[in-house]
């Protein structure tokens, strides 16, 4: 990608971002941009083998042709798939789409191979770059940002449970009513997104709020399927994380809590038990859980 698009990109990012009513088309041509303009840091173009591009190609029709001819497809509903997909491109929500639908079971694949804290999909709305902060921590918020305070706190240690000094915790979440910052219009640019590093031991204190339930957006193609098949649109209310440090293996994950809604239904089906936080009042309103996480040595 050249300079230009990067730029075009990020224009079109802002601009979207800076519209004054939040619609699902934002959102998704947010993360359509996000995704151009980032997408070599999650190995975009990693695709170069002729007969691994024969075997997924076919395999895949295949699959297309198996649904159509067990289901005796009609040609208007073949037309309406076709102009569905048209409107997916159009509203740029191939992202959103994939993420919600297909991310999933890439990631089960990556997992086989992975022995440290459980990972999860990576979603549509990490951006890289935020702002950088030293364990104890608080993620960057509006002076009157809503929601009930979480303070987060752990260990980040190798399979061993030999602590992993200055650990790297990079954290982003959606605030009290569901939505990203840098996605959603009228919240400021990093907001609930940081760069966190461990002490010496690993440890981590990161204070925030608690992030409500994510709904997919509901006025655009995704959310016309979604509605059409008599779907819910939800995620459980959870935190992101890529968790990194000098020769170990990256950790993408997602924190959920314990009690809250969708957690057996989550539209994206990313939600395992070993990744429920359960976090206890501490009295003055402020909500208190500790997760520790282990990282692979490469
Ligand atoms: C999507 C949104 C999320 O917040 C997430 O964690 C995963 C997927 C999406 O809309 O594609
Ligand atoms: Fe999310």
């Amino acid at each position: 990608m050249t300079t230009t698009d990067n730029a075009v990109e990020q224009s079109a990012l802002d601009q979207s971002a800076a519209a004054t009513s939040p619609t699902a088309s934002d959102s998704g041509a947010s993360a359509s941009a996000s995704f151009r303009s980032t997408s070599q840091y999650s190995g975009a173009g990693a695709v170069t083998n002729a007969a691994r591009v024969d075997a997924l190609a076919r395999a895949l029709l295949g699959a297309v042709h198996q649904v159509i001819l067990d289901h005796e497809v009609t040609y208007p509903e073949f037309q309406t798939a076709k102009k569905w997909l048209m409107d997916v491109g159009d509203g740029g929500e191939w992202p959103l789409f994939l993420d919600v639908f297909v991310e999933h079971a890439v990631e089960e694949v990556a997992s086989r191979t992975q022995t440290g804290t459980k990972g999860t999909i990576l979603g549509p709305y990490y951006l890289p770059e935020q702002v950088q902060l030293t364990s104890p921590a608080t993620l960057p918020a509006r002076p009157d940002e809503q929601g009930t305070p979480l303070l987060f706190r752990g260990q980040v240690t190798d399979t061993d449970g030999t602590p992993v000094p200055h650990a790297v915790l990079d954290i982003w979440q959606a605030d009290e009513k569901g939505y990203y910052s840098g996605f959603a219009p009228d919240i400021p640019s990093g907001n609930l997104r940081g760069v966190v590093t461990t002490d010496d031991r690993g440890v981590f204190e990161i204070s925030t709020i608690q992030p409500a339930p994510y709904q997919v957006p509901t006025d655009g193609p995704t959310g016309a399927l979604i509605s059409a098949a008599g779907w819910h649109p939800w995620r459980p209310a959870h935190l992101h994380l890529l968790v990194s440090a000098e020769g170990h293996r990256t950790v993408t994950t997602q924190l959920y809590f314990a009690g809250g809604e969708y957690l057996d239904s989550d539209v994206a089906e990313a939600t395992k038990p070993e990744l429920i936080l359960d976090p206890t009042d501490v009295g003055d309103g402020t909500r208190q859980v500790t997760y520790d996480f282990v990282l692979e040595r490469n």
